[in-house]
């Protein structure tokens, strides 16, 4: 696959391709089995169960609170598991977390690089502290400057990057050791559409330099649907749906979608809907606007069409596509993951203190 370094030719999200083919037989990298952690009474990661594969891109898919980093934390062993089991490498996370630390990289969710040190200073105070001899250091941090595209800005303070470039540099850091299995808490969450793509190139071009798995949190649908060859859907702690991003595609019923918007529809409008022919589900998004799921797209479309000249409804916009990742949430949490964020940011206002976004 060509990967453009810099993303000079400014990929759009929906131009990137970044999945790898998988070997059926490939050894599992991560096992997680029947895993729990609860907080007092409240469970926040449900009994859930697992694998990754060596060389996968992995997907944790899940609005705000479904447990994605605390599921993390335990693989990582930052947090002790409340109940099942987890293997990183072949290492019991409980048993041997020590095994399991020397064979990880892992990015949290919050931005970590020391903002007083320059770039190449961050990248070399990792080094050390995970004992990578001198003159591996040195190259090491050499190639990772050079893949994530900072090479020119080593000298420069942490404080003067962009929150993408910062990203990038916390990405070289945890490689820094050559870990075997990366983990990375939404790594994208808050970069602008161009920094996302960037992060998903440079993860894209280690993967295809390195031998390494990657288990990846986020939010967002395009970047599980893109970047993913596998992807985990998780809420309320639970695992609803695992596959690939085609397979989940595929499983949900109807396989095209029709966003119509008309003008002042009557009441029982959704109703009508949902009984044309082929419809298996109808979601009233906002005034007027309906998202229609169909088996048959192009009759589908002429029905929805004869039934508003005929009540004399207008029309005023009309797109049919095939299904997406987020009919696919839809279908498994019964709610959108659009609406969940909207709320979720909407209740995070910038003056609201100790609120984690
Ligand atoms: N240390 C903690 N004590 C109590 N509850 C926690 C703690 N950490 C996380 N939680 C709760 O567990 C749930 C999952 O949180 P988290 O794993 O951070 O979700 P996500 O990363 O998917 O947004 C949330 O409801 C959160 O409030
Ligand atoms: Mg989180």
């Amino acid at each position: 696959m060509e990967v453009n370094k810099s993303n000079g030719g400014g990929i759009s999200p929906s131009e990137f391709n970044g999945r790898s083919e998988i070997a059926a037989d490939a050894p599992n990298a991560i096992e997680v089995k029947n895993i729990v952690k609860r907080y007092g009474d409240f469970t926040a990661v449900d009994d859930v169960t697992f694998a990754v594969k060596e060389g996968e891109i992995f997907g944790l898919l899940g609005p705000n609170g479904a447990g994605k980093s605390t599921l993390i934390r335990m693989m990582t062993t930052l947090i002790p598991i409340s109940a099942g089991a987890a293997r990183v490498d072949g290492h019991d996370v409980a048993r041997d977390p020590n095994a399991v630390r020397r064979t990880i990289g892992v990015i949290p969710q919050a931005l970590t690089s020391d903002l007083d040190l320059t770039v190449e200073e961050n990248m070399n105070i990792y080094a050390k502290l995970y004992d990578v001899p001198a003159k591996r250091r040195k190259e090491a941090v050499e190639e990772l400057l050079e893949t994530v595209d900072l090479t020119k800005w080593r000298g420069a303070q942490t404080k003067t990057l962009s929150g993408g470039m910062r990203r990038r540099l916390e990405i070289a850091r945890g490689l820094v050791h050559s870990p075997k299995i990366f983990f990375l808490d939404e790594p994208t969450t808050g970069l602008d559409p161009v920094s996302r793509v960037a992060v998903w190139e440079m993860l894209t071009t280690i993967k295809a330099k390195r031998k390494l798995t990657v288990l990846i949190t986020t939010h967002y649908m395009d970047e599980a649907d893109r970047l993913c060859n596998r992807i985990a859907i998780v809420d309320h702690g639970k695992l609803v749906a695992l596959d690939t991003p085609e397979a989940l595609k595929a499983s949900v019923p109807g396989s095209n979608v029709i966003e119509a918007h008309f003008e002042h529809p009557p009441d029982d409008w959704e109703v009508r809907l949902k009984a044309l022919p082929g419809v298996t589900s109808v979601q009233n998004q906002s005034a007027g606007m309906f998202r229609v799921l169909t088996s048959n797209g192009s009759g589908t479309t002429t029905d929805l069409v004869e039934m508003a000249v005929v009540a004399g409804v207008p029309l005023k916009t009309l797109t049919v596509q095939n299904t997406t990742l987020d009919d696919v949430f839809v279908h498994y949490t019964g709610r959108q993951l659009r609406d969940e964020l909207v709320k979720a940011y909407t209740f995070v206002m910038p003056q609201s203190p100790g609120v984690r976004p």
